[in-house]
């Protein structure tokens, strides 16, 4: 496994990194694996050689993570591995896309979510003890928080990479306008920047192509973008009809999906992607992941439930693309709406 430093940090990480979304239980979402289910892929991945581990403090109301901290405890040596974990959003298995509870359900009680200086305290904390580890790699903000003035948070965040209980600091999606405020506010007060952007990118969402990606290649920010794969769409085996009909238990129930890919254009990306995957004999997801590599990506994050899906993706590490290859592949994009901030 090929490895880099995370930005300008000297933290070492491998190419790829397990997405731990994908293990928890199927009560929060129905395709997500269970302990025992789970515990194999997180082994095999270990063995492959990624040491690079992202999860959320909301994946699966916290059994995510509970879980991360007991496969890789089990699995490996803390000194070697790099943790990643998130906060935003309110914690609960009826919380499962974000703030809106399940069927309309109650709104999340206050200071449960958000980027405030107490929830701060209070998430990385909670974080720590499910993880069952007393330091974080990377913790990360989930979204922006557009109610608590940019200036608490990154204090907070600071104080906490000064305690001990985090390495390092990152941010996920939001307007590249927000990320360079946030960015400028820790400078401008000595306190700790964020040294990578966990975005939506992948080969049928590009936007991020116009401000983000420039923005943190001219900082010196890691890119480790969420969902390569655009959660499976682009293995080659969803249809339009993945909702009743679907391949997997994901294409048939995962409701955000539908909402950022499924377009006529999206399903033509797939083609020409499934096109060279069938020339070159890979599949299409070792395909979709080198191409990000080959764009500057430090690490996909990538999601996977079944063996053969973590050595498809090792796979990608090693797949040299030429320029007009990667041409190829992005020919016929259509732009999309911003998709993927809330
Ligand atoms: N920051 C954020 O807002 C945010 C948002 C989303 C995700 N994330 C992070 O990104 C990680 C990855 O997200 P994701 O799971 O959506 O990523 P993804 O890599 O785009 O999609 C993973 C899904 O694709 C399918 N798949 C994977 N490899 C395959 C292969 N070789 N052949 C065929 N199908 C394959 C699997 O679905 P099937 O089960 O259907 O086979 C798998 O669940 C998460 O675990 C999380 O850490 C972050």
């Amino acid at each position: 496994m090929q490895t880099t430093r995370l930005g300008r940090t000297g933290l070492v990480v491998s190419r790829l990194c397990l997405g731990m979304m994908s293990y928890g239980t199927p009560k929060w979402r129905p395709w997500v694996l269970d302990e025992a289910a789970s515990r194999p892929l997180v082994k095999h991945a270990v063995e492959c050689g990624i040491n690079f581990f992202d999860t959320a403090d909301m994946y699966s109301g916290g059994e995510s993570e509970v879980l991360t901290g007991r496969f890789l405890r089990e699995l490996c040596r803390r000194e070697e591995i790099v943790v990643a974990t998130k906060l935003f959003h309110p914690v609960g298995l009826e919380f499962s896309s974000g703030m809106a509870a399940k069927g309309g359900g109650r709104r999340p009680p206050p200071n449960t979510h958000g980027l405030s200086r107490k929830r701060i305290f209070h998430a990385v904390d909670a974080s720590l003890a499910r993880l069952g580890m007393d330091y974080i790699d990377l913790y990360q903000i989930h979204r922006w928080d557009p109610a608590t003035p940019i200036e608490e948070t990154m204090e907070a965040l600071h104080d906490v990479v000064k305690a001990g209980k985090v390495r390092h600091l990152g941010a996920s999606s939001m307007w590249a306008w927000q990320f360079a405020k946030a960015q400028e506010v820790a400078r401008a007060n000595r306190w700790t920047p964020f040294a990578s952007m966990q975005n939506h990118y992948n080969l049928a969402y590009r936007e991020e192509e116009r401000e983000m990606i420039p923005l943190c290649r001219d900082q010196g920010v890691a890119l480790i973008p969420w969902s390569p794969l655009a959660r499976g769409f682009l293995a080659g085996n969803r249809k339009a009809d993945d909702a009743t009909a679907g391949a997997t238990t994901r294409a048939r129930s995962d409701e955000i999906a539908p909402k950022l890919y499924y377009r006529a254009s999206d399903f033509a990306t797939v083609e020409r992607l499934s096109a060279m995957a069938n020339a070159k004999g890979v599949a299409n997801a070792t395909l979709a992941y080198a191409w990000l590599l080959h764009k500057g990506v430090t690490a996909p994050i990538f999601g996977a439930t079944k063996l053969a899906q973590i050595e498809q993706a090792v796979a990608a590490v090693e797949l040299t693309l030429s320029a007009e290859e990667v041409a190829q592949l992005e020919a016929g994009y259509e732009p999309h709406p911003v998709l993927g901030h809330s």
